[in-house]
């Protein structure tokens, strides 16, 4: 068992008990427990003057817990009870979907998928009892630097607006999916049916939703109607339907969030998931935004977009196996806080600077991955030719650019350089910096890639 699946179980634990979910401080004492670190450590590192108020919110935690399983639980035997609950769990007797609170209604095992696909031929009434749970598809997040805020976010959008579509936009790597399927695993319980899917991986819309039904209730599907038993599904239970990749969906050298001919019916759908009565959500994850994802009148479509920064704290560089923690800053100030490159950049450091982030930095140079490198080039790829023009222009400049100066060292009509500056912040890859005059600059580590990679 991971830490995060622990934290996924104590705090659906919690959720049942009190109705709140697990707050910083709570996560950071279970997995301290799980750890076997004392109260005085933890006091000692989340910033506490003395071990005791570590040791109230702990007791806290073990009340409740107790009351949950059925058992007395403490700091002594934490680690062993839930070791062996699990293996109760993994035993061959154990059925499908266990309860292992006593005082639980709902499975709170959150490593189980609820992929019961039995037939039912009284669906209505039957499916409101059922829950499924697919994340085969999803990644199992083992380490969480904790973005706090945008878990609050997520979590308050879809607990109190009902947001019938919510995009997670950012860069390659940013952490989008890892964020999401954190989101999810802490909040399973709220949702009846939660379902994973990558544009990567299966990427007609009719496989897509084929897919789902067949997984909810493989005997009554009908081949002619199935947006409209998709939406009846949407209405009758709290769906949460999760798609990964969306910038699939849009074409290769043309402005972003153009749908690629084959996917036009995505479009008509997004569209549809705002308009249509019901209680589910859909998240859309991708890299480039598109015009359905904008919420024009929030009043009528209950529409979110968050859109990820970068990372700016050196929890994240924590388990990378660094040493030099007084040289994590500047580390994650030169990768732009971007978790990807930063875990790239940690394994070259390991290898060849014995995990010295001092002995790195010495080199004084932006250095590129070949993997960072390889995203990079997709995303270039993905850029129209007019945006090519113009960040090989921006790439040119140490400092940001005026738009009139940029103007003048292109040869596009205003049309096309104003509509290119709107798509390359679309896909996130320019900053418009306010000042006296208006300018943009590319983010260091893509205009070192355009400067080094893309001259021709
Ligand atoms: N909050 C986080 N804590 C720890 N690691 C993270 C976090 N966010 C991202 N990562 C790591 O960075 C990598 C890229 O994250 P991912 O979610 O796949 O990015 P994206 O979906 O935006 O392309 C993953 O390997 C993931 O483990
Ligand atoms: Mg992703």
């Amino acid at each position: 068992m991971t830490v995060t699946e622990i934290l996924q179980w104590v705090d659906q634990l919690v959720f049942t008990q009190t109705g709140n979910h697990l707050n910083n401080l709570q996560k950071n004492v279970v997995q301290g427990i799980w750890q076997g670190r004392t109260y005085a450590e933890m006091a000692k590192e989340f910033g506490y003057d003395s071990e005791n108020h570590i040791g109230n919110v702990s007791r806290e935690l073990y009340k409740v817990l107790s009351e949950q399983l059925g058992e007395d639980l403490n700091k002594s035997n934490f680690r062993s009870t839930i070791e062996r609950l699990q293996d109760s769990f993994n035993s061959p007797n154990s059925s499908q979907v266990v309860c292992i609170g006593i005082n639980s209604s709902f499975n709170v095992c959150p490593f189980i998928q609820k992929n019961d696909s039995s037939s039912n031929k009284d669906d209505e009434i039957n499916l409101a009892e059922k829950s499924y749970h697919d994340l085969t598809l999803a990644p199992k997040i083992t380490h969480f630097y904790d973005r706090t805020l945008e878990l609050q976010t997520l979590s308050h959008w879809l607990t109190t607006q009902n947001p019938r579509l919510i995009s997670v936009l950012g860069l390659s790597g940013i952490g989008k999916t890892t964020l999401v399927k954190q989101f999810v695993d802490l909040n399973l319980p709220q949702f009846d049916v939660i379902i994973w899917k990558s544009i990567k991986l299966s990427n007609s819309l009719d496989t897509i939703i084929t897919e789902i039904l067949t997984l909810i209730n493989p005997d009554s599907i009908q081949v002619d109607n199935k947006l409209t038993q998709f939406f009846n599904l949407l209405r009758q239970q709290r769906c949460l339907i999760i798609l990964d990749d969306v910038q699939d969906l849009f074409t290769s050298g043309q402005f972003a969030g153009q749908y690629k001919t084959e996917y036009k019916d995505y479009k008509n759908f997004f569209t549809k998931m705002t308009e249509i009565e019901h209680q589910s959500s859909l998240i859309l994850i991708g890299q480039e935004q598109c015009q359905e994802m904008l919420c024009l009148d929030e009043e009528l479509y209950p529409v979110k977009c968050l859109e990820l920064e970068d990372v700016d704290n050196i929890e994240i560089l924590k388990n990378l196996k660094l040493k030099d923690e007084e040289s994590w800053p500047n580390l994650i100030n030169l990768y732009e806080g971007n978790p990807v490159y930063l875990k790239d950049i940690a394994s070259l450091i390991r290898n060849i600077f014995m995990g010295k982030v001092s002995e790195f930095l010495k080199e004084d140079c932006l250095l590129l991955t070949e993997d960072i490198k390889f995203r990079l080039n997709e995303l270039f790829d993905r850029l129209s030719p007019i945006e090519q023009q113009i960040v090989v222009e921006l790439s040119k400049f140490n400092q940001p650019v005026s738009r009139e100066d940029l103007r003048q060292a292109l040869s596009l009509s205003s049309t096309d350089f104003i509509n290119g500056l709107q798509s390359l912040s679309k896909r996130y890859l320019l900053k418009t910096i306010e000042g006296e005059k208006i300018s943009f600059n590319l983010s260091p580590v893509f205009r070192e890639y355009v400067r080094t990679c893309c001259q021709d």
